[in-house]
């Protein structure tokens, strides 16, 4: 459902008046499986130009092992000076970490994210009694699917708190602001997961029809949410609106946390593993969600297989026209973009007119990457690629923060 443009309120009450309108004719196909919904918004622009970057200036091997050059990559952006609060983190030392990825057969991970879990049950589910009750098995289970998730792209997680809570407007999607300021934990870097029985699309979720079933959402990284002390200057309910901006407000002064009180990911309790959500109920979609809250856009972003597309901003998964469906055998939604991953070199002759290598590698759809929509079976990985793109956002977007 995410494009590079938020759909306007006309194109979603279209989206909304088709939907009425397909369901009371039979051309609906019968047995119609749920698929994967994310409601995440679309990137904003200054998130964009970090992707973009990033991808012209990655080293082409992406060699996500070799810190060194993550550490330089992330010097060079920040001489690039569109970041404001990047003299602090230029001034740290890789070599500690080099060392240690070196001196260590299995990848240590190069940084390690403290993470608070939220249950948040409606009155129906809040009991242990009831079928939709999440156990702190499943909690658990679901905490160890996310660190594997993120091994290979050295990412750790560190599980600092879990609450539980039972209120009907909060499970529902009703008060997302309300339920944060009650529950969020920690800093811009600290990882929230809310996992809500009833989840479901709403105010802050533009461009899906309210009321639809969601497996999850997610904010994106935003720059600036946690410079200056008033209102006015930027929110990040939304990834469009006026994030990145620096101008301090006008408002009234106010803690530093309400500007990203939002942060953090929304996720359907059902698809937590042994939840109800068949099909996705192994915790794929918190490996998604959180590769949003980590930078990653979906495989599909921009839906097009258009030579100057820069689809996710990442070389190694190829462009991709449309999410996937649960897992087929096989798709190439774009056959013909893209270059051999052996003679990519980002160059201007193997791209036509963008410098940058907008399309990347050519190949099959990456439908078992999990920023695209395939089920929780399909899902293995995600790219080398994305890895150090997670790496280098970190240390642009959270780290200290
Ligand atoms: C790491 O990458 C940098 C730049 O891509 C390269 O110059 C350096 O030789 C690499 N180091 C190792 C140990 O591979
Ligand atoms: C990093 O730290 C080590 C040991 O503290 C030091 O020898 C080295 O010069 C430092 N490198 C940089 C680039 O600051
Ligand atoms: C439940 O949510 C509503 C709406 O945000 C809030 O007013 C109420 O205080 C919450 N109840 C509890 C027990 O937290
Ligand atoms: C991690 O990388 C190994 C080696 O490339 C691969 O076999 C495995 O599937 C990857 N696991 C994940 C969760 O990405
Ligand atoms: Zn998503």
């Amino acid at each position: 459902m995410v494009s590079k443009r938020a759909p306007s309120i006309r194109t979603s009450i279209l989206l909304l008046t088709l939907a009425l309108t397909r369901s009371s004719h039979a051309r609906v196909p019968k047995y119609k499986p749920i698929s994967r919904s994310c409601g995440v918004a679309s990137p904003s622009t200054e998130l964009q130009d970090s992707h973009r970057w990033l991808q012209h200036n990655e080293a082409l091997d992406n060699d996500l092992w070799n810190a060194s050059s993550v550490q330089q990559r992330h010097i060079e952006h920040h001489h690039h000076g569109s970041h404001p609060f990047g003299e602090s983190l230029s001034s740290s030392n890789a070599s500690e970490s080099d060392r240690r990825r070196q001196a260590l057969p299995s990848p240590s991970p190069l940084y390690v994210v403290d993470t608070y879990i939220h249950i948040v049950a409606d009155s129906s589910s809040a009991s242990a009694s009831s079928p939709k009750y999440v156990t702190d098995t499943m909690i658990s289970q679901q905490f160890a699917y996310l660190a594997h998730a993120y091994t290979n792209a050295s990412i750790g997680y560190r599980l600092l708190g879990i609450s539980r809570s039972t209120n009907d407007t909060w499970a529902a999607n009703g008060d997302d602001a309300g339920m944060k300021r009650a529950l969020r934990r920690g800093t811009y870097s600290s990882l929230n997961i809310y996992y809500q029985s009833l989840l479901q699309a709403g105010a802050n979720t533009p461009g899906i029809p309210a009321g639809s079933t969601l497996l999850g959402f997610c904010s994106l990284p935003a720059a600036g949410v946690t410079s200056g002390g008033t209102t006015g200057g930027g929110s990040i309910s939304g990834g469009s609106t006026g994030v990145g901006n620096t101008t301090p407000g006008t408002g009234t002064p106010t803690p530093p946390n309400s500007r990203y009180i939002l942060d953090g990911c929304n996720v359907l309790s059902g698809t937590m593993p042994g939840g109800n959500m068949v099909g996705y109920n192994l915790g794929g979609t918190t490996a998604h969600e959180v590769g949003h809250w980590n930078g990653l856009l979906h495989t599909f972003n921009g839906n097009s297989c258009a030579q100057d597309d820069f689809g996710d901003y990442v070389a190694d998964t190829p462009q991709e026209m449309t999410s996937t469906n649960r897992c087929p055998v096989y798709k190439d939604s774009c056959p013909s973009s893209g270059v051999s991953s052996t003679t990519y070199n980002g160059g201007p002759g193997q791209t036509g007119a963008n410098p940058y290598g907008p399309q990347g590698y050519s190949g099959p759809d990456p439908i078992h990457n999990f920023m695209d929509y395939s089920d929780d079976v399909c899902y293995q990985g995600f790219t080398p690629g994305q890895g150090a793109r997670m790496l280098n956002i970190w240390q642009i977007y959270r780290e200290g923060l």
